[in-house]
């Protein structure tokens, strides 16, 4: 049986077809002080898995309630899966006095949990903050599905070093295509400067692959220079579209021609579904 977090409702639906398993009735509601509860009805007391992206606080606490129903109506075992697992970028104290919320996050998450999956965490160093240690699920090559047929003599481009093999896996999904690098210096939160690399981009179609874009200033920084280069088209890929706040704007504005994510956050991006990725491994 698939139970839903409210964050990961069509992602859910999708993994429950591809897996021929019952989707769970769930509601969401609050209590007049404002506490959560999530409700889980006609729990089967097989397997569950529970699917929860935590883009909030919330959906933490869902996620956990979510868990306890699960074995309360006796479920013989339970299994997570966090399409998009938050607060896993703070995963060390980079300053003192600092928590490592990851590690705090995947505490709280494996004591509900009798084996955990991740799609693409940041840094795989996370998963042994889980106990068991969680299970990473790559549903970066899913990004090129969504691509046009016939780019231009195509560059598969990660904005900082770290992307590079997640640029390297959708080159290799797309079939054809150099891959290259930029240097990223981040100078706070909303503030980066993305360094070029020698790659002759003019008149090219390029494609700039990432794990994540949050605030999309890395993207959009990306994206502005490519398009100062005489860049044919640029098109973004991310697997977990959170675009927060003014992120699509700023996208829009440096002259993007489409971005497209997974549905482990679900946004209008969210043009493929990492269900059948996730089917693997259950
Ligand atoms: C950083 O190493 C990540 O791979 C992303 O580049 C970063 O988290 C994106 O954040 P933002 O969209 O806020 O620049």
């Amino acid at each position: 049986m698939i139970i839903s977090g409210s964050a990961s409702q069509s992602l859910s639906a999708e993994l429950a077809a591809e897996l021929d398993e019952a989707l769970a009735p769930v509601e969401f509601e609050r209590f007049p002080d404002g506490e959560l509860i999530a409700r889980v009805g006609d729990v089967s007391p097989d397997r569950a898995v529970v699917v929860a992206s935590t883009p909030t606080s919330d959906a933490h606490l869902e996620l956990l309630q979510l868990q306890d129903a699960a074995r309360e109506a006796g479920a013989s075992e339970v299994v997570t899966v966090l399409p998009y697992m938050g607060y896993a970028r703070q995963d060390a104290a980079f300053e003192p006095g600092e928590p490592v919320s990851a590690r705090a996050v995947a505490r709280a998450v494996s004591a509900g949990s009798d084996r955990t999956l991740v799609v693409n965490p940041h840094e795989d160093a996370v998963l042994d903050f889980f106990d068991p240690a969680a299970t990473a699920v790559d549903a970066s090559p899913r990004l090129a599905e969504p691509l046009p047929a016939a780019l231009s003599d195509p560059l598969f481009l990660a904005p900082d070093e770290g992307a590079v093999d997640i640029a390297t896996a959708v080159r290799d999904a797309y079939g054809q295509g150099e891959t290259d690098f930029f240097e990223k210096t981040r100078h706070s939160g909303v503030d980066v400067e993305v360094t070029p690399s020698d790659a002759a981009v003019a008149g090219r179609d390029v494609v700039v692959v990432d794990d994540i874009i949050a605030t999309g200033s890395t993207m959009s920084e990306a994206v502005a220079v490519l398009s100062d280069r005489g860049a044919a088209r640029v098109f973004v890929a991310c697997v977990h579209p959170l675009l927060a706040r003014s992120a699509p704007t700023k996208l829009s504005r440096a002259g993007v021609e489409a971005v497209y994510g997974t549905d482990t956050l679900e946004r209008a991006a969210s043009a493929v579904s990492v269900a059948p990725s996730l089917a693997e491994y259950l």
